[in-house]
């Protein structure tokens, strides 16, 4: 009985509010509302600092520049056996920006050192896989605590790119670069005839490559990149407990293919030292990779870390003068904040226009 009634009612409804599909829209007194844009995908962005106390204040202002809404950021990282303040200078930006990300995780490593570094930093990148994994991230993306990712766009461009595995191509001083084009039977680096035209943008585009290190982009919503790690090696893996060797394997098994980008320009890393040079050489070498990065682009420290200032000479000269021409203000600017990066005392002196 109530059935029918109800059904009679429906009639009356349509017979009354019979007509076009605009009588309807009608109804609703209040005008229709658009429907709101999708979110940005979640990335985890690691931090693996190690004795990175020169780098760092430049590494994290590349990270709080990156033009990416930070509540769709979490920040993993982690700090050990540091001889320098790494530790000290991470937690203080950890804590100053805690509000920005949508999470933070600091990790500590082990008291002891295992056996070797490698295996260690296996671990810890490992650490960082699981926990993207864990909190179902979109992306995971590995920054080493000393590339300067100077293109706050990085992000977005690489995630248009489409790609599993994908690495945005980084300048040096010299032809060194975060990917190789070859590959030995051994799993070393081996150079080919490809390598030149990419790194000085003859090519450009995305290439499929051997290996990609340092920066790279993972996503994690793609169902091979659920077999890649660093920690354990593969089975078949039988050549150096090397992270960046046994990580490329894996990806090779797992039929990932590394991709680099070089469409555009996205930052810098420093040339990797010999294993038996000291740390004063990698300070020095970091300070010339940001210098380098400062002609191009307008890099600062990051505002959420104080830098003390660093202690300035003339080099054993009496003087070192900056001579520059007052309306060439955005050239002193550089210069001076150059000087400071190298710890160099100069004094400043007005140019003329000749006669
Ligand atoms: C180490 O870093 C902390 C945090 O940035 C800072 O407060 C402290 O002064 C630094 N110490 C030295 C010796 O530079
Ligand atoms: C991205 O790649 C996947 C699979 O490779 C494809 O299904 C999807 O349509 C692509 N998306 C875009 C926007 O090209």
């Amino acid at each position: 009985m109530l059935f029918a009634r109800a059904g009679l009612l429906c009639i009356w409804f349509a017979a009354a509010f019979a007509g076009t599909h605009e009588d309807l829209v009608t109804l609703v007194q209040e005008p229709v509302r658009l429907e709101s844009p999708i979110l940005k995908p979640k990335v985890l962005i690691t931090i693996l600092a190690r004795n990175a106390a020169h780098s760092l204040p430049y590494y994290l202002g590349c990270i709080d520049r990156l033009d990416y809404p930070k509540d769709r950021i979490a920040i993993w990282a982690a700090t050990d056996h540091n001889t320098d303040n790494s530790t000290a200078m991470l937690q203080e930006w950890l804590r100053r920006v805690q509000g920005h990300y949508h999470r933070l995780t600091q990790t500590r490593g082990p008291k002891h050192w295992p056996s070797s570094r490698f295996t260690h930093v296996m671990r810890l990148r490992q650490a960082a896989l699981r926990a993207g994994r864990e909190r179902w991230a979109d992306y995971i993306l590995f920054v080493d605590s000393d590339n300067l990712l100077t293109n706050p766009h990085v992000l977005t461009l690489l995630m248009a790119e489409n790609l599993t595995l994908v690495a945005p191509m980084l300048e040096s001083r010299n032809l060194y670069s975060n990917f190789w084009c070859g590959m030995t039977p051994q799993g070393y680096y081996k150079r080919t005839l490809d390598y030149m035209p990419i790194r000085q943008w003859k090519r450009l585009g995305c290439f499929p490559v051997p290996m990609v290190h340092s920066t790279f982009l993972l996503d994690l919503r793609r169902h091979g990149s659920r077999a890649l790690a660093f920690q354990p090696p593969h089975p078949d893996y039988s050549w150096a407990l090397d992270d960046i060797m046994v990580f490329a394997f894996s990806a090779r098994q797992a039929d990932v293919q590394m991709y680099i980008c070089n469409r555009e320009h996205y930052g810098y890393l420093p040339v990797p030292l010999n294993t038996h040079q000291t740390l004063e050489e990698e300070v020095e070498s970091c300070a010339h990779t940001i210098t380098e990065a400062m002609i191009e682009y307008p890099l600062e420290p990051s505002q959420y870390l104080y830098s003390p200032p660093k202690p300035q000479d003339k080099m054993g000269f009496d003087q070192i003068y900056l001579i520059n021409l007052k309306r060439r203000l955005d050239r002193r600017q550089r210069m001076l904040q150059s000087l400071e990066v190298l710890g160099i005392e100069a004094s400043l002196t007005e140019a003329v226009d000749g006669p």
